[in-house]
């Protein structure tokens, strides 16, 4: 692909690597440049990596109106030899295809998604933060341009990528385990729906249940599936338990869950932690039941952003609790966020393909 540069001047632009003294909040800062390329007569053209600013669009784009918009999350992380490598970011690009054929999205080749942010990174690599717990958030996504309120797929689209960098997705981080609400009030997906794409419309969705989770001292939603018989997600993340015996269970990827590239990870590591995993639909009151019998010892939630978050209670709209374990973050949930973190940032082997190194082209 050829991808013009119109970068900012030496001037105007990161002249020295990135120190914040502060620890940094997830998503708010942005680099200085962004990734461009539009889809217009049927193909997807004029890549092009310019200031990060302001972008103009139509009052009447399909996306303004229609919600015909989707995204990936994925992570960069700098490792000790000073090079910056991306997290399985192959992945991110076959699930942004996946979540384009929901949407009515023309796809994009997976590799050029790969070289739109792998050019970037390269163009800002000195806004890689350098603190303990921090990287680098990547943010793909492609949204509806045409001016049009006919209730129908666009004919022209914008793939863009922004990226930022950033600290943990929960302000605690790791050291604190978070509380999620168990509620029938509210769906976040349905079968034959979006709920395996990311697909912009789902978290607008999901924003009512999350403000209601707050009441509750919560930081998100245990999504039910609509029969509120089945645990399906947490938040934006996948759910995950682990019994006593040492057992990690992730809930099936039916039609409306989103498959995690974290959950998958973690699936694929199961003979490198020596630790089962296995994905099974998980009924809602057994593990109720289970988690009061101490049989579930640990429980959390896995995403991009959010990593392996430990969840040490659940909270219900009766005022109701429900500790794991003894609330803290117990020790299997410790040792895959170690390990995890550990390919991630270089301290561990990682598996054959999934870091990427960022090649020096500018
Ligand atoms: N579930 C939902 C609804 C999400 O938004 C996310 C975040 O991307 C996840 C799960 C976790 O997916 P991944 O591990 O690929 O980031
Ligand atoms: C991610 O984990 O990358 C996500 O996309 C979740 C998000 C909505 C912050």
């Amino acid at each position: 692909m050829e991808i013009r540069y119109e970068l900012k001047s030496e001037k105007e632009r990161r002249s020295e690597p990135l120190q914040p003294s502060e620890p940094l909040p997830f998503g708010v800062l942005r680099t200085d440049h962004m990734f461009i390329m539009d889809y217009e007569e049927g193909e997807w053209k004029n890549a092009r990596i310019v200031p990060y600013g302001d972008i103009p669009i139509a009052p009447g784009a399909i996306t303004l109106h229609y919600g015909q918009a989707i995204f990936e999350g994925a992570k960069a992380f700098c490792h000790d030899d000073g090079e910056i490598y991306t997290f399985r970011i192959d992945k991110n690009a076959k699930r942004m295809n996946k979540s384009a054929d929901i949407l009515c999205i023309p796809n994009i080749p997976e590799e050029i998604q790969i070289e739109a942010v792998h050019s970037l990174i390269d163009v800002d690599r000195l806004w890689f933060p350098k603190q303990e717990g921090a990287s680098l958030y990547i943010r793909p996504f492609i949204f509806a341009t045409q001016d049009s309120l006919g209730v129908h797929p666009s004919s022209s689209y914008k793939f863009m990528v922004i990226m930022s960098p950033s600290g943990p997705y929960y302000p605690a981080g790791f050291t604190k385990p978070i509380k999620l609400l168990i509620t029938e009030r509210f769906h976040r997906a349905a079968p034959g729906g979006t709920g395996s794409s990311k697909a912009a419309g789902n978290y607008a969705a999901s924003l009512r249940a999350g403000e209601f989770a707050k009441k509750f001292g919560a930081s998100q939603v245990l999504y039910l599936d609509t029969t509120n018989t089945y645990i399906e997600e947490a938040g934006a993340m996948n759910h995950f338990h682990i019994t006593k015996e040492g057992e990690v269970v992730i809930p099936e990827f039916v039609d409306s869950v989103l498959r995690s590239i974290t959950s998958e990870s973690i699936m694929e590591l199961s003979d490198r932690l020596d630790i089962k995993v296995t994905q099974k639909r998980v009924k809602i009151k057994e593990f109720i039941e289970e988690v009061k019998a101490k049989n579930i010892t640990e429980a959390g939630g896995l995403g991009t952003a959010a990593v392996i978050s430990p969840v040490g209670e659940y909270a219900f709209e009766d005022g109701g609790t429900l500790v794991v374990g003894d609330g803290n973050i117990g020790p299997n949930t410790r040792k895959i966020y170690e390990y995890y973190t550990g390919i991630q940032t270089g301290k561990v082997e990682a598996p054959e393909g999934w870091l990427k190194k960022v090649e020096r082209k500018v």
